[in-house]
């Protein structure tokens, strides 16, 4: 059986999950389905980054301890993710018992390899970036975080350093030579761009106690922690068991993809090949940094203060208008403006008015012509031919993490088997007694409708499987099924509508 490994990035746990972090979470869900439908053995990895500056000052502005806090807002994201269906194989925490031996291990590895050095350090530290900035690098920004535009604070300290100007110009080789290891090919620029202007700098990888207290202590010296970054990286291996489990870990490295949004690309496409490639291990298969959800002109974010509560969404749209509107309204890498009513539209145009009616109108005949009880009847009607062959392009889009263009076939036959009704029109065929005809038709539009949820249960999971429900079908989603004429006899119990239309005056 082949694996696939996906990641999601460790989110920090100084505030309450938003849209912006269910976005990666659900993407990476749809893939992850999309590969179990391939019967694939999927690995797929989050969890909380909960150590550093930020979150003890998180901490402390709550008026709590640092792990009582992190465990509270920790729990936060793993509600929300079961509120979303995201179906996650493995929630790693940084501050795990199995991550924190992990992350000492490597120091420990690296040091051995003579690629770590103890120095002085002049720069600049963006607490919400939790990173390190030069000197010129700051100046080019307009003195502040080059990053998120916030300001930076001047540190000179002594601290440990990892060798990362050793492996430049292989990491510029490796991406020259591996086209698709940064995605989509706007980051890959950006990161190719970075490295020709600029000579890779040795990463800081400690603090000093005295400064920031709150981390995983360092192996080589008891008076620093490890640096946050350096620390979270490291959870891509030690999840999968680098240290606790040689047999998991052999199964599952490298990760397949590592997917996050595209201002956290260098973190991911410059230190970690290299911290990868310096412990000797595999290197990913793809970086892919999606866009951003923004407020207008802004990225929505806690610390702007215009963030949109998933549950809030939930609510109002269901788990799977919310799934489907950030899976299909933006194509992976782009920026999209999260509007309210843009959603409504989207839920009520493919959900509702598309998806939902043509399974409702398909039940009701089924079971007013047919008493619920329709077999096999006729091959793939001409009518479909082309619609449904065009179903052939959902596995490449998928497999190359085009989401919303892997809709688009799925839609365009939906679209086919709605206008066919009308065209059609199964009523003249019931009051013509053509009792063969009609039995055709409804056929074909249950198996279509079988298919077509076969291709939409990685977006909207849970409504895939009530749609088999009332198709009368066990709810086991398999890639090989997309074919025609699989169910030989249909037993529909008819429910309510999939998708009721919302009302915005509601
Ligand atoms: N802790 C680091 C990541 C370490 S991974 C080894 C971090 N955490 S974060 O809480 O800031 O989460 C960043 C991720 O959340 C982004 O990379 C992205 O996946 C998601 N998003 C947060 N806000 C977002 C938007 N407004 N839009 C899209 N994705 C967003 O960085």
């Amino acid at each position: 059986m082949s694996k696939f490994y996906i990641t999601t990035p460790i989110y920090y746990v100084n505030a309450a999950p938003h849209i912006g972090h269910a976005y990666t979470s659900v993407i990476a869900d749809c893939i992850g389905r999309y590969h179990r439908l391939k019967g694939e053995e999927v690995f797929y990895l989050t969890g909380t980054d909960e150590h550093g500056e930020k979150i003890k000052k998180a901490a402390a502005a709550k008026g709590m301890e640092p792990q009582p806090f992190v465990d509270m807002v920790s729990e936060n994201f793993r509600n929300l993710w079961k509120a979303l269906d995201v179906e996650y194989d493995y929630f790693v925490r940084t501050t795990d018992k199995d991550h924190t031996a992990a992350v000492q291990e490597v120091i420990r590895i690296l040091n051995e390899k003579g690629d770590i050095y103890k120095a002085v350090y002049k720069a600049f530290y963006c607490v919400p970036c939790e990173t390190f900035w030069t000197d010129t690098q700051v100046k080019e920004a307009g003195g502040s975080c080059p990053m998120c535009k916030r300001g930076v604070e001047e540190v000179e300290e002594e601290n440990y350093f990892f060798r990362l100007s050793r492996y430049e110009d292989w990491l510029k080789k490796y991406i020259a030579d591996n086209p698709g290891f940064i995605r989509p090919k706007i980051r890959r620029n950006e990161v190719t761009g970075f490295l020709e202007n600029n000579k890779l700098a040795d990463l800081c990888i400690s603090r000093p106690k005295a400064r920031v207290s709150w981390g995983i202590d360092f192996p080589l010296n008891g008076d620093y922690v490890v640096y946050v970054w350096f620390d979270a990286l490291l959870n891509y291996i030690s999840a999968p068991g680098f240290l606790s489990d040689k047999e998991k870990f052999k199964r599952l490295w490298p990760a397949d993809v590592h997917l996050m949004a595209k201002d956290i690309i260098r973190h991911h496409a410059i230190f970690w090949p290299v911290m990868l490639y310096a412990l000797g291990l595999e290197l990913p298969g793809t970086i892919m940094a999606h866009g951003w959800w923004k407020m207008g002109e802004e990225k929505m974010s806690k610390s702007l203060g215009n963030i949109v509560n998933p549950l809030e969404v939930i609510k109002s749209v269901g788990v799977d208008g919310l799934r489907y509107f950030l899976l299909r309204e933006i194509s992976l890498g782009g920026d999209g403006n999260y509007c309210a009513q843009a959603l409504i539209n989207r839920v009520n145009s493919d959900l509702a008015n598309d998806i939902g009616n043509l399974l409702h109108r398909t039940l009701n005949m089924a079971e007013k012509y047919f008493d619920g009880a329709v077999e096999a009847a006729g091959a793939l009607p001409e009518m479909f031919r082309e619609s449904f062959g065009r179903l052939s392009d959902y596995a490449p889009a998928m497999d190359n993490l085009e989401l919303s263009a892997a809709l688009e076939p799925v839609l365009a036959f939906i679209g086919a088997m709605n206008k066919s009704i009308e065209e059609v029109k199964p009523w003249a065929l019931a009051k013509a007694a053509k009792t063969s005809e009609l039995k055709e038709f409804i056929y074909s539009l249950l198996e279509g409708l079988r298919v077509v949820f076969i291709c939409l249960y990685p977006f909207i999971p849970s409504s895939a499987v009530r749609a088999y429900g009332q198709l009368g079908l066990e709810a086991k989603f398999d890639l090989k099924d997309v074919s025609w004429g699989a169910v030989k006899r249909y037993n529909i119990t008819k429910g309510e509508p999939l998708f009721p239309r919302i009302d915005v005056n509601r």
